[in-house]
């Protein structure tokens, strides 16, 4: 008895089919001019934001607040400074009260541009870092903590359609993402194998000169980030057609 049902159970997750694309989101006709469409859509988000924070298996779309990462890279070695640092086990807060502040969508030339604000983001994980951040050398494993103020993010996307199985469906072309935080403070622990005095002045150097360390290795968390945020619009994209996301209805 238990054994038949544990089956049925199994097949039934297995042969699961996805809901219709409206038990997810609200969706907008294509019919109507770029204003309406991106007031249309935005609210769509809006109020998909709590499903949104609390992530939807459905579709694999990870809960944003707390934000869990396995694992993200950073490298640069094409400067004159080569820097290196890799975070695991990290752990993103805040990301559940972000706003939207702008919001704009073309269905003609594909693109739409996303502009929202966080007031505090923190990060808390695992790191493993060797290189050089303006002339000072940091090299340490521990964990890294890290806290964002007041941040601004501008996400660009372009996307194109692409046929499967005879249906139209889109994909995300180029994703380029800006972040602007007004303010940083950030922690490593164990720096230069625990070193403490050196490890001390490292992070204090690092927090007075935040936004310059900041600027000259953005582009390493503006790609990192971006590239998930790509992974993420990409479940929708590939799960739901072009008509089922855009009906050409009235
Ligand atoms: C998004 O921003 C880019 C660059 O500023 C602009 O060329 C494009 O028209 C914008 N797209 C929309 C949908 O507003
Ligand atoms: C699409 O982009 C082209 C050039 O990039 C521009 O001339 C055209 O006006 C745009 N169309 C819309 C609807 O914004
Ligand atoms: C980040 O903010 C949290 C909550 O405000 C605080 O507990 C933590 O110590 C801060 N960490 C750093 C590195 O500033």
């Amino acid at each position: 008895m238990m054994k038949t049902l544990a089956l049925l159970m199994l097949a039934t997750v297995a042969t699961a089919k996805l809901k219709p694309i409206t038990s997810y989101f609200d969706v907008c006709s294509r019919n109507q001019n770029k204003e309406m469409l991106s007031q249309c859509v935005r609210k769509s988000i809006e109020k998909a934001k709590i499903q949104l924070i609390k992530g939807i298996p459905d579709l694999k779309l990870l809960p944003l607040d707390p934000l869990s990462i396995d694992k993200m890279e950073f490298k640069e070695n094409s400067g004159r400074f080569k820097f290196e640092q890799t975070l695991t086990d990290l752990k993103i807060y805040g990301l559940g009260k972000s706003v939207i502040k702008d919001f704009s969508m073309d269905l003609d030339n594909f693109s739409f541009n996303v502009t929202s604000f966080t007031p505090h983001i923190q990060m808390e994980g695992s790191y493993v870092m060797d290189g050089q951040i303006m002339v000072v050398p940091i090299k340490g494993s521990g964990h890294a903590s890290y806290n964002f103020t007041d941040v601004t993010s501008e996400d660009r996307v372009t996307f194109k359609k692409v046929k499967r199985n005879g249906k139209t469906y889109l994909t995300v072309n180029t994703y380029t993402l800006k972040i602007e935080p007004k303010g940083a403070h950030s922690y490593f622990s164990n720096l230069f194998n625990g070193d403490k005095r050196l490890g001390d002045a490292t992070n204090d150097f690092l927090n007075e000169n935040w936004y310059e360390a900041f600027n000259t290795y953005r582009n390493l968390p503006e790609k990192a980030f971006s590239e998930f945020n790509r992974n993420q619009a990409e479940q929708v994209y590939k799960r739901f057609t072009f008509d089922e996301l855009f009906p050409d209805k009235p």
